[in-house]
């Protein structure tokens, strides 16, 4: 008999319900929050008020697209961290009143580990799915990880940023070019129009697999602050050249040390994930490693690289397959090392 999940999402600022029937998406509903754009960032106590808004409306619209009954649900999903904790509370809630009232079994997600997971997601369009091991470099707003994956809840993290997330460093740059946020998607969009050879920015010398960040921020608000002392235009002028090439010198940090991971680990099939993973130069890059190396990729689709609820649900699948069940007095944490 097939399994009927709802998945619950509420981390950041995208409030978002899923019902999945084993791992076939029947539905997948996101509401982005407006509310944040003015401030350049989400602001948490407004991201926890829009999820308190949000989270009937969306979830009934994900039961109806699906065309599900809420009676007829096997188990809730429910993102329980990493996360703004305020945002984490009103899903964890919602999801133990309604596992309660509607007595079928409750499931915590770990976040990162969905993203990594939204690969064994079915819809539509028949995917393959990877084979274990693989490796996945999970890239999101506040997570930079490369991640050798042996069963689907078996996962060891063998490099990580040290400092800031690549999806920061998008976001940061973006700020200090004074586009609106989210910055990631708008420099995406921008890089296309530019040369991504016009700018050097400096890379990072981190030993390992790790990654940094924080320098590469420095040396774009350095570069442009001379730049803008001789001409106040310099960026206007420039945006499309600046993005493209800000893009490119993100994307190769990121596809360097994932090459010395494959090299190192000799596994050849390797994934992206999260939202940078939206990121058109990072899924050129791939394509170009997998028709260079031989690697064997796996590329999510874009509304399954940020962030949504039917990567909480598959999550959740596997887990009520183990019999993996949660307390009703498990509460979210903010960081993933915080379990
Ligand atoms: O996974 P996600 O949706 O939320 C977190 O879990 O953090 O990732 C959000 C991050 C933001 O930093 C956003 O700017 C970045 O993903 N992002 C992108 C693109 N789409 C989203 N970065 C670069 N290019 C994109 N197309
Ligand atoms: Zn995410």
């Amino acid at each position: 008999m097939s399994v009927l999940i709802l998945g619950i999402e509420s981390s950041c600022d995208d409030t978002s319900a899923a019902v999945l029937k084993d791992s076939f998406v029947l539905s997948n509903v996101i509401a982005n929050q407006q509310v944040h754009e003015k401030y350049g960032g989400v602001v948490p106590e407004l991201a926890s008020r829009a999820h308190q808004q949000n989270i009937i409306p969306v979830v009934n619209t994900a039961l109806q697209v699906a065309n599900i009954d809420k009676n007829n649900l096997s188990a809730i999903a429910f993102t329980r961290g990493p996360g703004l904790l305020g945002s984490l509370l009103v899903g964890a809630s919602f999801a133990k009143a309604l596992s309660l009232t509607l007595n079928i079994p409750l499931i915590e997600v770990d976040h990162m580990q969905a993203h990594i997971l939204a690969h064994f997601l079915q819809d539509d369009q028949n995917k393959k799915v990877p084979e274990f091991p693989f490796l996945c470099l999970t890239v999101s707003g506040g997570h930079t990880q490369i991640v050798k994956v042996t069963d689907y809840f078996e996962m060891e993290i063998i490099g990580k940023t040290i400092d800031d997330a690549a999806g920061e460093a998008f976001d940061k740059a973006a700020k200090i070019m004074s586009l609106p946020y989210p910055g990631g998607p708008m420099i995406d969009k921008f890089a296309k129009e530019g040369n991504p050879n016009a700018f050097k920015f400096s890379e990072p010398r981190i030993p390992d697999l790790d990654y940094s960040f924080s320098g590469l921020k420095t040396s774009i608000l350095y570069f442009l602050r001379d730049q803008l002392k001789q001409d106040e235009l310099f960026i206007e002028k420039n945006k499309f050249d600046l993005c493209a090439s800000i893009q490119a010198t993100i994307v190769n940090i990121l596809m360097k040390k994932l090459l010395i991971a494959s090299e190192q680990t000799g596994i050849k099939r390797v994934a992206i994930a999260g939202g940078v993973s939206a990121n058109s130069g990072l899924r050129i890059a791939m394509e170009n490693a997998s028709n260079q190396f031989g690697w064997d990729i796996f590329i999510p689709k874009l509304n399954y690289s940020t962030d949504n609820a039917a990567m909480i649900a598959v999550a959740g699948y596997f887990k009520f397959l183990q019999g993996n069940f949660a307390r009703q007095n498990q509460v979210p944490y903010a960081r993933q090392s915080g379990r």
